[in-house]
């Protein structure tokens, strides 16, 4: 039976890098054996224009047949003043939660090809391989009540909840101990339990968990501290699960350990492994529609992809290696260009990763 895949471009960027790891998928399906139908869709500001919200009807209808979703990135400027629940970010939250996608694996691996592309010193960030696993359908992105209100002194206030339930702590932890138990054995659990009351619960259920994995080596640490470490020694970690907003915010911060934020792909699976794949980058409206972007975030999410929704390993480490190769070739897009390396556009590079994966 044919895998169903749902291409998302979304806005900015995301067209122009999702064709090119659309181009993988279809070299996959002529060249590989990959079985694989793909079906187009609209979301973020794309949706918006076209059907009057961030997630259209249909988008939702074609990602609940299908096996995976992929998608580009979502927002930009001329959606900024629409209203809250129409804004392209609510789309992508609403995928996320409507396709129950809790789990997200954030790796930050550091390409040997990239070290001088970090700002970190080479020996600090070389061989760097950690995982992020940041929870994503709950916390205080979801949490009610939320909003903008006038008290009654007419001052405005703000707020929103983060509220956690066990059992969602216990579905994200199960996720990380599976996951650390594939790597190196060894899991941190981030939070803020000496302040927030929530995260208390955070860690007892984490702990009371590692009964169930005595194999992996359970360790906590406030999230304050956990940035601190990112760039101070980023090698001492393996896996780190978190909330969604410190998930938010620490892979960001991962993401740069390894040279670019353009090179990190991420997954977003429900409990059983149907997922959703985008590089953990945004649309980028600056640079988007100049050909400039950096296509492999992307073309990495579709390895994700293979590995964990499609069932392909073995086709997962062809993409992998085919991306080492056109690196090794020094071929670079202009955020990871170095003065020692050729610069190339989306379209070469896309066209590089291809030429590879037919070698
Ligand atoms: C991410 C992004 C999104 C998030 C935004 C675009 C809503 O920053 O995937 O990390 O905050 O989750
Ligand atoms: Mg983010």
């Amino acid at each position: 039976m044919s895998n169903k895949v749902l291409v998302l471009p979304g806005d900015g960027i995301g067209p122009e890098i999702v064709g090119e790891a659309v181009k993988v998928l279809e070299c996959l399906r002529q060249d590989h054996g990959l079985r694989v139908e793909l079906e187009q869709g609209l979301i973020g500001g794309a949706g918006y224009d076209a059907a009057g919200k961030p997630l259209p009807d249909e988008t939702l209808r074609l990602a609940r047949a299908s096996d995976a979703v992929l998608l580009g990135a979502v927002g930009g400027p001329k959606y900024d003043t629409l209203d809250r629940p129409l804004r392209p970010e609510r789309g992508l939250l609403a995928i996320r939660s409507e396709l129950e996608l809790f789990g997200n694996l954030r790796p930050a691996i550091l390409y040997p090809q990239l070290a001088s592309a970090s700002s970190l010193k080479p020996d600090v960030v070389s061989g760097l391989d950690i995982l992020i696993v940041r929870e994503l359908t709950g916390g205080i992105y979801f949490g009610e009540p939320r909003g903008i209100r006038t008290l009654d002194n007419g001052e405005r206030q703000g707020y929103n909840t983060l509220v956690y339930r066990e059992s969602e702590i216990e579905r994200i932890g199960r996720l990380a101990f599976e996951t650390a138990r594939k790597r190196d054995q060894r899991l941190c659990s981030v939070d803020k339990a000496n302040v927030l009351e929530v995260t208390e619960l955070w860690r007892e259920v984490m702990t009371g968990l590692s009964a169930d994995y005595p194999d992996v080596e359970l360790s906590h640490m406030y999230v304050d501290n956990a940035a601190m470490q990112l760039v101070r020694a980023p090698k001492q970690f393996d896996v780190i699960v978190t909330t969604n907003m410190f998930g938010d915010i620490l892979s960001d911060c991962a993401a740069m350990l390894t040279g670019s934020i353009g090179m990190l792909p991420s997954a977003s699976l429900d409990k059983d492994s149907r997922g959703m794949y985008e590089p953990i980058h945004g649309s980028a409206p600056d640079i988007a529609g100049q050909g400039v972007a950096n296509p492999l975030a992307t073309i990495l999410s579709v390895a994700m992809m293979l590995r964990y929704s499609l069932n392909e390993p073995a086709l997962a480490e062809k993409v992998e290696a085919a991306v080492g190769q056109v690196l090794d070739q020094g071929l670079r897009t202009p955020d990871i260009h170095t003065p020692d390396t050729r610069k190339v556009g989306t379209v070469e590079m896309g066209d590089a990763v291809v030429a590879a994966l037919r070698s």
